[in-house]
């Protein structure tokens, strides 16, 4: 589509001013997640060498940099203000992976639509969100960013985050571009370490890893970012059959394509060549902005010199971006997003933190149930233990660079706020980790680190003195924030042994335990799944997780969230996912058996399956039935169940429908999510679910790569997670 103010605008531009535009540019200050901040920034953006900014933020710092652009440049083209708003701007919600966990929609919905009124609010225009990349690998830091494994939620949450943060009206100064990332397949890194090579079939990309992508931009993503990994040995941000190919021929994307943080620049490193020769190669690909390495402003004129790059080429990417800018309405008024009065107004808001605190709850699981010991009455004696108890700077979670952890309600604080009553008594039982490397590769997660012998034996004897003197130990243990996220890819993923320790002689007391588990990533709980305790995974719960915890610890909600990532045994067992093959020699069951698919120390199944979580109450599924035996061509069937609450509590149960498709072309997953819905049920109370099932949802990509459905029979189970058996079957006629 050919905008004219845009083309009249392109038609005075030179191929200085062009290549300008594709320079993305950060001043430093913010947070820098590559080794290189850009440098003499305002005389570039004077020279009009400059066509976005990120890590800057404020109606006042922003203004003095559109000025630049549009009162210093000859053609006053203003700029895109770009910012990773990952989990909530300053209001932090829940990290990615937890919010997930509520399988809400609307609420996902909302807290990017709550984002995007505070980003825009302090005048930046373009989100570097969402990261949909799926991952089955927990060692890898940044799965606490995306949705987590499946690619039919995690299109669903792309496509509410997309909704959430662009609106319906890209003009209208609360919403903002979205960017959907890391494409592609960032998240499927050789042995979970980051940054790493990519390399799996076409068949396992396009009905495994590229669902998401594609759903955010049938949603109307405006910009699409390129991930530091090679594909099929070729990095991503060069990758012409992922950039051109997959993503604008087939999927019809007609927004920009931004690299990552110096990715361009890193081609350098993956070994294809020079500079000068990535740069050619990844606009060539279909790449249009080159973000803070400034391989495109210092080497692509020299290539359309040398007939490597065409001029047209420049144009096209320059016209992506004039665009962008046009749609959010810049050209019209680039100062629409400074308005002074706005932060205070729309920032951090006591709506929107309520909003924070209900979504934290929702995206709490229950991992264990331990004689009913949750919820908490409000007056008992409770002693509060652990590293994370009452620490401010590990509630927002990784990648929460707009945030501000002095906000955060510690977990501590929060009980005692929800339960004045009740007794409360705290210590910090032990370090996050005494391990001096890890402590020393994550920064020491804002917490000075004590690896003297006494410290951890006071810490635990202080602890210990408190949970004698109590009816219930709250004890809040996991990973520091810094031990997830963005280049945090962990081998061991346990909880860290002074922490374990801690846990063990709290248990040896013989007071009733729970576990307060925060992490950014499935953990192996295997050891702690074997204990008398409770466990409660709180994620990083963001800036209300005190109160949150409070509401779901004392029962003024009842938690619901379900996994959505399988949690293994051991790293041994890595990858494990629910939506796996059902090889040649299948085992039966999780005891070994010679010559099956299996391993000779440990069962196939994960410690916890995807879609898990329980309740305070108990939900019964009955009835589970379709309304055909077949399905037509053109047709569709009916799938429901009966759900009842048949335990105390009111509560809120996922229903999930899983489809097996029996027979295909190429061998089928053992089981697909295809479909689920939230209930709220008072208890003793029982509804009817019913999912309607069409052609549609039968469709996989075979070895052509053409999205079918393939008559044959297909097993269904509905159920409150993926580990259920199936309950009947249908065919697919066509
Ligand atoms: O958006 C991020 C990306 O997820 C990781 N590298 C840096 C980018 C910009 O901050």
């Amino acid at each position: 589509e050919r905008i004219p103010k845009v083309e009249e605008l392109l038609s005075k531009m030179t191929l200085d001013e062009k290549i300008g535009q594709l320079n993305l540019l950060t001043p430093g200050g913010g947070v820098a997640t590559g080794e290189v901040v850009s440098k003499n920034v305002e005389e570039k953006i004077k020279a009009g060498e400059v066509g976005g900014l990120f890590g800057v933020a404020g109606p006042a710092k922003i203004r003095v940099a559109q000025e630049f652009a549009v009162n210093d440049t000859r053609l006053g083209i203003p700029l895109l203000i770009g910012s990773d708003v990952i989990h909530g701007y300053k209001t932090t919600f829940p990290i990615p992976l937890a919010s997930a966990s509520s399988w809400d929609m609307e609420m996902i919905k909302h807290a990017a639509e709550i984002a995007a009124q505070e980003a825009t609010a302090d005048g930046i225009n373009w989100n570097f969100s969402p990261m949909v990349d799926i991952a089955r690998d927990p060692r890898w830091g940044r799965i606490a960013e995306g949705a987590g494994a499946d690619p039919y939620l995690g299109s669903q949450i792309a496509k509410a985050m997309v909704h959430g943060y662009q609106g319906e009206d890209l003009t209208d100064p609360e919403t903002m571009i979205a960017t959907v990332k890391h494409f592609a397949l960032y998240g499927a890194p050789e042995a979970g370490r980051d940054y790493n090579t990519v390399d799996m079939s076409r068949i396992k990309m396009f009905n495994e890893y590229l669902p998401p992508y594609k759903a955010a931009v049938d949603a109307g993503v405006a910009s699409v970012m390129s991930s530091f990994n090679d594909v099929e040995g070729v990095p991503a941000s060069a990758n012409k059959w992922l950039l051109t190919d997959v993503l604008r021929d087939r999927w019809g994307f007609d927004g920009f394509v931004v690299s990552d943080y110096t990715s361009v620049n890193e081609m350098v490193e993956h070994g294809i060549g020079d500079l000068q020769a990535v740069s050619a190669r990844a606009i060539n690909a279909g790449l249009d902005m080159d973000m803070v390495g400034e391989g495109f402003l210092t080497t692509l004129k020299k290539s359309v010199k040398e007939g490597k790059v065409s001029e047209e080429t420049i144009t096209q990417a320059a016209r992506r971006i004039l665009k962008a800018k046009y749609k959010l309405g810049l050209f019209e008024d680039p100062y629409k997003y400074l308005d002074k009065g706005r932060p205070d107004k729309d920032i951090l808001t006591e709506e929107h933190r309520d909003f924070a605190r209900k979504m934290a709850t929702h995206s709490f699981v229950l991992l264990k149930k331990h004689n009913n010991v949750l919820p908490l009455k409000k007056n008992a004696k409770i002693a509060v233990i652990g590293p994370l108890a009452n620490d401010k700077s590990n509630m927002l979670g990784t990648w929460a660079p707009t945030g501000d952890s002095s906000f955060a309600i510690p977990i501590l604080e929060g009980l005692k706020k929800a339960a004045p009553n009740a007794k409360i008594t705290y210590a910090k039982g032990a370090n996050i980790t005494n391990d001096t490397t890890l402590a020393k590769n994550v920064n020491v997660f804002g917490e000075k680190v004590s690896i003297s012998d006494n410290s951890p034996k006071v810490l635990l004897k202080e602890a210990l003195d408190k949970a004698k003197d109590s009816d219930v130990i709250l004890a809040v243990v996991g990973e520091a924030s810094e031990m997830t996220g963005e280049s945090a890819s962990r081998t061991d993923i346990t909880i860290p042994d002074s922490q374990k320790k801690l846990i063990r002689s709290l248990v040896d007391t013989g007071k009733p335990v729970v576990l307060l588990l925060m992490s950014g990533r499935p953990l192996d709980i295997s050891e702690e799944m074997k204990l008398p305790v409770s466990i409660l995974q709180i994620w990083f719960p963001g800036v209300e997780a005190g109160n949150a915890v409070a509401d779901v610890v004392f029962g003024d909600y009842n938690p619901s969230g379900k996994l959505t990532a399988s949690w293994p045994r051991s790293v041994g067992q890595i990858p494990v996912y629910y939506r796996h093959k059902s090889t040649g020699r299948p085992a039966a069951s999780d005891e070994f058996q010679k010559f099956r698919s299996n391993y000779i120390d440990s069962p196939n199944s994960p410690l916890l399956p995807f879609g898990y979580g329980l309740s305070y109450t108990d939900f019964n599924f009955e009835d589970v039935k379709a309304s055909a035996d077949t399905l037509n061509a053109d047709g569709s069937l009916e799938i429901s169940a009966k759900i009842t609450n048949t335990g105390n509590y009111d509560g809120e149960e996922v229903v999930q429908l899983y489809l097996h498709d029996v027979v295909r072309s190429i061998t089928p997953p053992v089981k697909e999510l295809k479909a689920f819905k939230k209930i709220f049920l008072k208890k003793g109370e029982s509804k009817t679910v019913t999912f309607t099932i069409t052609p549609e949802d039968l469709k996989f990509y075979n070895s052509d790569l053409e999205y079918v459905a393939e008559p044959g029979e297909f097993e269904f189970s509905v159920a409150g997670s993926s580990a259920a058996d199936f309950d009947g079957s249908f065919v697919y006629e066509k």
